[in-house]
Formats: C-alpha cells, sequence, structure tokens
C-alpha cells in the first residue's frame, strides 16, 4: 500500500487520454467525477483486448472463445469479491450499476420479505436511486418510511436513532458518501445499530467504492451496491454485494436464461447466487473493464486515494468559502468533493459559466431533490475530485468563480 508521498500523482494523470484536451479553447478542468469518473488506458485496453481476442456468450459454449470469456467474467467477479473482502464470489452479482443494484433487492428481498406496517428507515440526504425504489415498494407492500433528519451542518442526526430505528425496521438503507454533501457516514455503526434491531443493512456505495477501502464483513452490512463508472470503470456495469444467507432466501427478479436450473412449460427451478440473479447474455465486456479498473485503482491503492482527494476538497472548501457571496455545504470531514451556492448565480448559469472556461462543473438538485427542498435550495454548484486532478486545478478553479461573482454581481 503507497501513501500520497509515494505516489506520483503527475503520471497518472497521464493515464488518462480525455483529460488532455482543450474545451471552449481551454485546457478542460474536469471536477464532475462524482457524476462519472474518467477511464484510465489500462481500462479502455482491457475493453479492445477483449473484443479482438476473447469474446463470445459465457457459460453455455464448449469453444474456446467461450470458455476464455467466462474465465475473464468470472475472474472480473473473483475481483469485485476480493475488493468488498467478500466471503465467496457468489455474493457477488453483476448490475449495471448502483441503481440497479437497490431496485434489485427491492424486488426480490423487499417484495417477498415486507408486510403492511413494516417500516424501511433512509436518511434525508439520500440519492433518488436509494428512495424512489423504496417508495414503489412501500406501495406495493403497504410499509412505510421514515428518515433520519440531516443537521445543518450535513451530517446525521444520530441521537434520532434511537427513536427511529425500533423493531418495526425491517430495512435499514443509507449511503455511504452523500453525493450532494460530501458527508462520510459511520457505516459499521449504522449497519451494527440496525442489526441490533433484526434490520437488513443496505450501503448506497456510489461515492465511496472508488474512494475508500471498503470490507463488507469489518462493515458488517447486508447488502452494498456500487457503480463501475464512478471508479475508473465502463458505464452499465456495477455489483451489488449481499450476504449469502439473504441471497439464499431470495426469489429471482428477471426470468430467463442462464439463471434456471430446469424448465418445463409450466414451471421452472433456479440456480443459486449469482445467476438467479443474472438472467439473459450479461454485460460481459464492461464486467472485465471493471475488473481492469479495479486492478488500476489498488495498484495505487485506495487509502492514498482517499487522503489525496480529501486534500483537495479541504483546499477547495477554504478557497471557496473566501470568496465573497459564496457558501459551502457539508462538513468538514468530508469525501472528495465541494457542493456550494453562490448568492449572485442560479447552479445551471454557475455551470454553463464554468464550462465556457473548460471547467466542468455540476450544477442542479444533484437527484436529491427532497434535500434541495428541505435547505430551501433549488440547487448546488458541486466540485467533485478524482485523484487524477491537482491542485493548480483548483486554483484555476477559484480564479474563474472570483471571475463568475464580479460577472454575475455586475
Ligand atoms: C449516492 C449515489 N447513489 C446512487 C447513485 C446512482 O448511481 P448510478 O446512476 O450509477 O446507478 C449515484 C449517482 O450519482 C449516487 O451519487
Amino acid at each position: 500500500m503507497q501513501s500520497t508521498t509515494q505516489v506520483n500523482w503527475q503520471s497518472i494523470r497521464e493515464d488518462f487520454p480525455i483529460l488532455h484536451q482543450q474545451v471552449h479553447g481551454k485546457p478542460l478542468i474536469y471536477f464532475d467525477s462524482a457524476a462519472s469518473s474518467q477511464k484510465p488506458r489500462a481500462v479502455i485496453d482491457a475493453l479492445r483486448h477483449y473484443y479482438e481476442h476473447d469474446h463470445a456468450n459465457v457459460h453455455r459454449g464448449l469453444h474456446v472463445l467461450s470458455t476464455r470469456a467466462t474465465e475473464a467474467y468470472e475472474a472480473a467477479r473473483a475481483k469485485v469479491a476480493t475488493y468488498l473482502n467478500a466471503a465467496s464470489v457468489d455474493e457477488i452479482i453483476f448490475t449495471r450499476g448502483t441503481t440497479e443494484g437497490i431496485n434489485l433487492v427491492a424486488n426480490t428481498w423487499g417484495v417477498k420479505f415486507l408486510r403492511e406496517g413494516d417500516v424501511i428507515l433512509l436518511t434525508e440526504m439520500e440519492h433518488h436511486s436509494n428512495l424512489v425504489p423504496w417508495q414503489l415498494l412501500a406501495e406495493r407492500t403497504g410499509a412505510r418510511l421514515r428518515f433520519v433528519p440531516v443537521r445543518e451542518d450535513g451530517t446525521l442526526e444520530l441521537g434520532a436513532l434511537d427513536s427511529l430505528l425500533t423493531s418495526e425496521v425491517k430495512l435499514f438503507s443509507f449511503t455511504h458518501i452523500s453525493n450532494s454533501l460530501g458527508t462520510i457516514n459511520p457505516v459499521a455503526d449504522l449497519c451494527a445499530a440496525a442489526r441490533a434491531v433484526g434490520a437488513v443493512s443496505l450501503v448506497d456505495a456510489a461515492q465511496s467504492a472508488g474512494h475508500v477501502p471498503i470490507d463488507v464483513r469489518a462493515l458488517g452490512c447486508d447488502f452494498l451496491a456500487f457503480s463501475g463508472h464512478k471508479m475508473c470503470g465502463p458505464t452499465g456495469i456495477g455489483a451489488l454485494y449481499g450476504r449469502a444467507e439473504l441471497l439464499d432466501a431470495m426469489p429471482p427478479w428477471h426470468g430467463g436464461g442462464e439463471m434456471i436450473l430446469s424448465v418445463t412449460y409450466e414451471k421452472s427451478t433456479y440456480k443459486q447466487s449469482p445467476q438467479r440473479f443474472e438472467a439473459g447474455t450479461p454485460n460481459i465486456a464492461d464486467a472485465v473493464g471493471l475488473g481492469a479498473a479495479i486492478d488500476y485503482i489498488e495498484s495505487i491503492g485506495r487509502s492514498a486515494i482517499f487522503e489525496h482527494d480529501a486534500a483537495l476538497a479541504a483546499y477547495a472548501q477554504d478557497g471557496l468559502a473566501a470568496l465573497p457571496g459564496v457558501r459551502v455545504l457539508g462538513p468538514r470531514q468530508r469525501g472528495g468533493l465541494v457542493g456550494f451556492v453562490m448568492e449572485a448565480a442560479h447552479p445551471h448559469d454557475l455551470t454553463t459559466y464554468a464550462d465556457q472556461h473548460g471547467l466542468a462543473l455540476r450544477g442542479g438538485h444533484h437527484c436529491n431533490q427532497p434535500l434541495m427542498r428541505k435547505m430551501g435550495l433549488p440547487g448546488t454548484t458541486r466540485a467533485s475530485f478524482y485523484f487524477y486532478n491537482t491542485k493548480a486545478e483548483i486554483d484555476r478553479m477559484l480564479e474563474i468563480l472570483e471571475a463568475a461573482v464580479r460577472f454575475f454581481a455586475a
């Protein structure tokens, strides 16, 4: 494992071809990695290699290419299992991403086990992906939703857990790192609190999987979902971790090829996890790409990445807070992103202005509409960082935003 000082961050930046271009005649500054990260050459090459040498359908062929494709696909699953320290590869289900992983749990575990009067506990900072599937499930089952409040400083009101996490709660689903506030939630404590009342826990790791070490057994979570595209991998691939005992008890969601043991015209029997939850031809190439992304991230080390990104976020937070009419949201201890509001400009206008200077920010509600409403904001502007970003880019962002303050106030 390397520390930040041992990593050659400048040479890592060279691994990302897309970063070396001009936008509107200015050098690109990409500060939108929380929405989707950029891809290193190693991942692009792995996709190309797979399609140029190994592609065929998986699991059912008895020829060389099918065997190679199957081995590559299953090797990627093993990499995810090791990355998360899962007890078994069978606990890893490939999905399209975090959203699909959460919907899978809602539509299988949720439909089977939730009843009228049961409670699904969420937090007020959840992304729509970790809210809407539970609203749909509640409508279907008669379960109710409850929310752990978010305090003024962007952290969870943990004191409210005693009254919220009652025996009626069957599921506690929450984000590891908030995509709009940057807040890092105490996952192990929240999972332990859920376990204490017999509730199942689900961690939305969309903003953490590529940024911090994750050990599902040490965290004590029952489910954890993440997206490959936010951690150097391709779009359209992610994974759901589920504890074996829970997966074994869950019915299938999608029906089709690959997930069955035997089929008659009337009825079918199903394989165990993970095949039970992967009907049809899977996204083989992008799973292979995700495996390459994991190798790449691990060659740097997630602790070094976290240190690097948190240092950038702290530097940006200080710089932004010093700009007139700018307010930074969220706590000091944060992941690699900073959300802020500029009094003089709507986030959409500010983001468009920044784009004209080559600076890619994101403005809007960030799929956190209820949280924005609670904070009384139409939205925020977000700068999100990854290990290929630099302090010099943040300095440039601050110059652009300082000019924006003057521009919009005029
Ligand atoms: C916290 C959080 N959860 C879930 C998601 C959804 O991820 P995806 O769109 O890759 O399924 C996102 C994406 O921004 C996110 O930030």
